[in-house]
């Protein structure tokens, strides 16, 4: 074991610039670091020993990667009929995996493990944030499985029928998830931050007839409550909601809609614990994700059965090298996010892992509430986003210092580019200089992860996501969708379809097309910027499209102008992602006043306040700008399109670009004149 950087290895050359993309590339802060990293962590000789997936995978699963993809399948999943079709993609960009089998999701994440014997395994150790914890087993999960499940369909939930959950993060959000695929009905889920009228837009948009929500859930020490964004979000019509299933969790006085509204305790509690799983097509929808894209409206990213469920199981066992019997498993991202989708509910379970949920903050009631979760529990793999790394890291290295941390073999990042110096200081202070760090790429619309070091395989570099996982083509190309030579950058491609990829957007062929395909034909494209370094390895560089990534949260530019021209008093809106220490981006709003509103000659500070609680109504507390400048211009083209870019400039306090294409090329001056006191 060599636990010191190997130096014999040549530094990464300078980065060259990459291709300016639509909204005018990556913000240049991410390009700096990556020029000067030669450090490298070559695996443990006793980790290689043991790891679950060796060297030998790629040139098996390029030698035939459908192929390779069929053989995860059968090995990782229970079929209730064996497919006979592996890919049919003769109506690209439309793809069908393992057409012709069938299964069940939640039989494959439950049930079968039970029948084989491990009813008595832990699958969660639930911590809420108050400190009650709750222990559940396969054979619990089976049963509270089962009662939900019988409990929805006494409420008309049929297969096929849109389920909402709207959920702090309980075991009755991985009960009611799986309760959904049970009944192969799609569950939609939509994170506890956002507004009612973020949830209404989703609950219309899939018609969905059930919404599971609970009274509230524990957010940095006090009750924080649910239940009002759904009644809200119901009486701005949703014809299609029959029932509102409620889970009490912090007791919370909760208005009652009588003959819609239902107590979880009174349905479920009361339901029998047998109920026999929906046989499904392999096909078949098993949920749809809201994620944020370039336009306004959100797009639901639709997944369904078996190709996800073979990348979310084979993925899961590679990168962190689950080994079930002996591993305790923590992924701290959400449900509501893609990440709580694949690596907290499906893929762990699927492969029968004991895990950790954990509902609140990690600084309640202390900053050192995480490390005393993997220490109480002896966590042996955690799956967490830079932006919650470098909190911790700020906060100082004599809080993790203080807990055991031994337990931990395997370290994951998610969520955006890592900084070569959060990724040393997760390796250090918190992988005891001896665990790996798989710093995972891969999108909602992936569905699972695509590129990624393996910890007994790759030799890991410092803020590098590396190698495209065995079976999957990712690329990086140039703006004439050929692929860069090593040393070069460019956008990041998908060549060849793989087994989790997004089946379409809820309801909108067409948009599926626009978004993701046309950019580069017969590409899948990602929408990130990356290089290839020395030794082909990718570095991810961020968005190159109108999508910001704050905290590993996507967030979509135009959604979030969108809501500030909704205000009375605005006339125009630009809002840009500037890179911040701590959430990677930030959101920064230039907006400029309505005549009316302008001559009211409010405090400044007033208005931007009332415009940053605005955005937090209308999407949710996460996509509320950092800072709202009222300018008396926007730079624009003479076509009439934002130059976002001079605007980043100002808002990370550069000297502004080129602003030789601007139709009028005084308004930079404009626009410093006014903000000449620093906000
Ligand atoms: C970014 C989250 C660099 C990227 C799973 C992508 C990353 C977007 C990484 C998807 C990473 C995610 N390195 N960037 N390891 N992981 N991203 O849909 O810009 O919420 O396009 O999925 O996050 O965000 P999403």
């Amino acid at each position: 074991a060599t636990p010191t950087p190997s130096t014999a290895v040549p530094p990464v050359p300078p980065v060259p610039p990459v291709p300016a993309g639509p909204a005018d590339g990556p913000a240049p802060a991410a390009l700096d670091n990556l020029s000067t990293e030669d450090r490298r962590f070559p695996p443990d000789p006793a980790m290689i020993a043991q790891a679950n997936v060796g060297s030998d995978v790629y040139a098996w699963a390029s030698a035939d990667r459908p192929d390779f993809w069929a053989d995860q399948a059968r090995e990782l999943l229970t079929w209730t009929r064996p497919f006979t079709e592996v890919l049919d993609w003769s109506e690209a960009p439309f793809v069908r995996w393992f057409a012709d089998g069938r299964l069940n999701a939640a039989y494959n994440a439950v049930d079968r493990h039970v029948e084989a014997g491990h009813g008595e395994r832990v699958a969660l150790h639930f911590e809420g944030e108050p400190g009650d914890t709750r222990t559940l087993t396969y054979a619990d999960l089976q049963r509270e499985v089962s009662r939900a499940a019988n409990a929805m369909a006494s409420l008309g939930v049929g297969t096929g029928d849109r389920v909402a959950i709207y959920l702090p993060m309980i075991p009755e959000a991985v009960i009611t998830m799986l309760a959904c695929a049970r009944l192969g009905a799609p569950h939609s889920v939509v994170f506890g931050g956002f507004s009612a009228e973020a949830l209404h837009s989703r609950i219309v948009d899939a018609a969905a007839t059930l919404v599971v929500t609970a009274d509230g859930g524990y957010r940095k020490g006090t009750p924080s409550a649910l239940k009002p964004a759904v009644d809200e979000a119901l009486a701005k019509g949703a014809p299609s909601v029959e029932h509102v299933l409620v889970v009490r969790r912090t007791g919370q006085t909760v208005d009652w809609t009588p003959g819609r509204d239902v107590w979880w305790s009174d349905v479920v509690d009361a339901a029998s614990e047998r109920h026999t799983p929906v046989d499904v097509d392999a096909e078949h929808p098993l949920f749809i994700l809201y994620t944020s894209g370039t336009t306004g409206r959100p797009k639901g990213i639709l997944h369904t059965t078996g190709g996800y469920l073979t990348q979310a199981a084979f993925t899961h066992r590679a990168v962190f090298d689950l080994k079930p019997e002996t591993d305790v498993y923590w992924c701290t991202a959400d449900i509501g996010w893609i990440t709580g989708h694949t690596y907290v509910v499906y893929g762990p379970l699927i492969n029968g892992a004991t895990q950790v949920i954990y509902e609140g903050t990690p600084d309640t009631p202390h900053r050192g509430r995480w490390w005393e979760i993997v220490q109480k529990y002896g966590v042996s793999i955690l799956y967490t986003a830079p932006t919650a790394i470098r909190t911790c890291m700020k906060w100082g290295d004599d809080i993790p210092a203080s807990f055991d941390l031994s337990s931990l073999r395997v370290l994951g990042s998610v969520g955006e580019p890592i900084n070569p110096e959060a990724w040393m200081w997760y390796r250090r202070t918190i992988g005891g200089d001896r665990a790996p760090i798989v710093d995972t790429w891969w999108q909602t619309e992936t569905g699972a992860i695509m590129i990624s070091p393996l910890p007994g395989v790759t030799s890991t570099k410092p803020g590098s996501a590396q190698v495209p996982l065995p079976g999957i083509a990712a690329d990086v190309v140039d703006d004439e969708a050929k692929s860069v030579p090593d040393g070069a950058g460019g956008y990041l491609v998908v060549r060849e379809p793989w087994p989790a990829m997004l089946r379409g957007i809820w309801g909108d062929r067409e948009r599926y097309k626009d978004t993701y395909w046309s950019r580069f034909p017969g590409l899948y494209f990602a929408g990130d910027g990356a290089k290839k370094d020395a030794d082909g390895d990718i570095w991810l560089l961020g968005r190159v499209d109108d999508v910001m990534n704050v905290s590993g949260h996507r967030l979509s530019t135009t959604e979030i102008e969108s809501a500030l021209v909704s205000h009375p008093s605005v006339a125009e809106a630009a809002v840009v992602g500037a890179s911040d220490d701590m959430t990677g981006q930030a959101v920064v709003a230039f907006v400029i006043l309505r005549a009316e509103a302008a001559a009211l000659d409010r405090p400044a500070e007033e208005v931007q306040e009332e415009l940053r609680r605005h955005v937090a109504v209308a999407i949710g507390p996460i996509a509320k700008p950092r800072q709202v400048l009222v300018v008396p211009e926007l730079p624009k083209t003479r076509s009439g399109k934002i130059m976002r870019r001079l605007l980043r400039d100002v808002a990370e306090h550069r000297t502004v670009g080129d602003a030789t294409t601007l139709a009028d090329s005084s308004v930079m001056d404009l626009i410093a004149a006014g903000l000449s006191a620093p906000p």
